[in-house]
């Protein structure tokens, strides 16, 4: 390749550019990885030009055999990308005009680097999306399947990670699945707003030929063509928005991994993971360490990294296309990557965790984790709430003093705090009998967590017909 001015707008330059400043504004090393979608592109504005008269039948022929074959030359890693060539646009324009002659040099009749930029931007991330939201739909299908078959495993819940009243691991993982519902929607809604077509905007002001926006709309699936030609070469709100979903999930996904983290740890011991989701240490050979979670929960920073970069990229950028707008694309290649990496460890990992239901069972009994359930039954029986608290708050005491767990004290000992205390007290004073009790939508009783998984997987299903 020439390292001389770039044939593509050297024309009024009468010196090349610095051989550094050319380094400094290529982007070929990062947005090849465009290729695919940018060939996509430009056989549909071959297409279009054709049906409107701009390009002959057979020139939009040459053009799309000669864009095929490059795409296969790409594929199978014989494509000679060329950094004076500055971006995978020209890259494969100077390709094709190599393959085809003057006619490839038509191509571009019509279009701006910058409405082809931001298509291909928006078709890459429209492909992502796809692939990201079945690995979600993947996670949430395992975690409402574990759910259900876990919703009469009693585990303690907590508030202030202390143990505040039982609950069903069921139940807990339908509050995970929750998040990613949310999450789900999320994406699907940005997805929508990337779904519009920039192309056809040109450079910033439109074209004078007669092109046709819905033709080429159709041809690439998207939803329409963008309606302003200034805002559609300029604004990456999209890219923040899927930036933000990201760091949402991720958020979840740190959460979600911090619990593991704690659970599988010899002082809470609520789990197994599978050994295949976990590495030794090369010094303590006792150690089984989480270190998909960790992973998981470490990765989330640099996606909060990538929104703040985004963000500050696009901040104060006067119209239309800038320059600044190369630099989109690291932050949303790495987030898109780290973002499907973590959804598929999780999709593998979830399914898989061994739930110690035994450990679970003594935490929860541990721990007063029926003192609400006391304070209620006072209630019931004509004593009021507060008096009901300062009750329970002596038998806890006395339990503390003795080593009791409030249902392990014989009805002799309940009734020194209050004589209204009788012997069907034991029912709510045992951990089914307090999960059992919670039965509403959204409580915790292993009925109403079977419901809310069913309920749940049409949810799911409703969203998977709607995308
Ligand atoms: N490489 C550029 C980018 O990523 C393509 C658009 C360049 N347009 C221009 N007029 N220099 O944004």
């Amino acid at each position: 390749m020439s390292q001389a001015t770039n044939q593509s707008w050297g024309g009024r330059f009468s010196e090349p550019t610095d051989a550094f400043v050319a380094r400094f504004t290529a982007s070929v090393n990062f947005d090849q990885r465009l290729a695919r979608q940018d060939i996509q592109g430009s056989i549909a504005h071959a297409t279009m030009l054709a049906r409107v008269g701009v390009l002959t039948e057979e020139e939009r022929d040459a053009i799309i055999n000669g864009l095929t074959d490059i795409q296969g030359e790409i594929e199978r890693g014989e494509f000679n990308w060329s950094v004076p060539l500055e971006d995978v646009h020209m890259n494969i324009e100077a390709r094709l005009t190599d393959k085809i002659g003057i006619t490839g040099k038509k191509l571009h009749t019509g279009r701006s680097r910058n409405d082809q930029v931001a298509t291909d931007i928006r078709l890459f991330m429209r492909d992502e999306i796809d692939v990201i939201e079945a690995e979600l739909t993947r996670l949430r299908d395992g975690m409402i399947e574990l759910a259900e078959r876990e919703a009469d495993t009693i585990m303690p819940g907590f508030t202030h990670l202390q143990t505040a009243q039982p609950v069903t691991f069921g139940h807990h993982l339908l509050a995970w699945q929750e998040m990613l519902a949310r999450d789900h929607e999320r994406l699907l809604d940005c997805r929508k707003r990337v779904n519009v077509m920039p192309l056809g905007a040109a450079a910033l002001a439109g074209t004078t030929y007669p092109i046709d926006r819905h033709v080429t709309a159709d041809l690439l699936g998207f939803d329409r063509p963008a309606e302003n030609s200034l805002d559609a070469v300029s604004d990456r709100d999209f890219a923040i928005e899927f930036t933000s979903f990201a760091s949402i999930l991720l958020m979840h996904l740190s959460r979600m991994s911090e619990e593991l983290v704690l659970w599988t740890s010899a002082q809470f011991d609520f789990i197994d993971l599978p050994d295949r989701f976990c590495t030794g240490s090369s010094i303590m050979p006792q150690k089984k360490n989480p270190d998909v979670p960790e992973l998981v929960r470490g990765k989330t920073g640099r996606v909060y990294g990538h929104l703040m970069a985004l963000l500050t990229l696009m901040k104060s950028q006067p119209l239309a296309y800038n320059k600044d707008n190369q630099e989109d694309k690291e932050p949303l290649f790495d987030a898109v990557d780290t973002v499907r990496d973590c959804l598929k460890a999780f999709a593998d990992m979830v399914p898989a965790i061994e739930p110690k239901k035994e450990s679970m069972y003594e935490a929860a009994r541990r721990g007063f984790s029926t003192a609400t359930d006391l304070a209620d039954y006072l209630v019931r029986k004509g004593v009021a709430f507060r008096d009901a608290h300062e009750i329970v708050g002596l038998s806890v005491a006395y339990g503390l003093k003795t080593k009791k767990d409030l249902s392990e004290m014989t009805l002799e000992e309940l009734q020194q705090f209050s004589d209204i205390i009788e012997q069907d007290v034991f029912e709510v004073l045992t951990l089914e009998g307090s999960v059992a009790a919670r039965n509403h939508i959204g409580g915790t009783a292993p009925d109403q967590v079977r419901a809310a998984a069913n309920r749940a997987r049409e949810a799911l299903a409703a969203l998977k017909g709607a995308s």
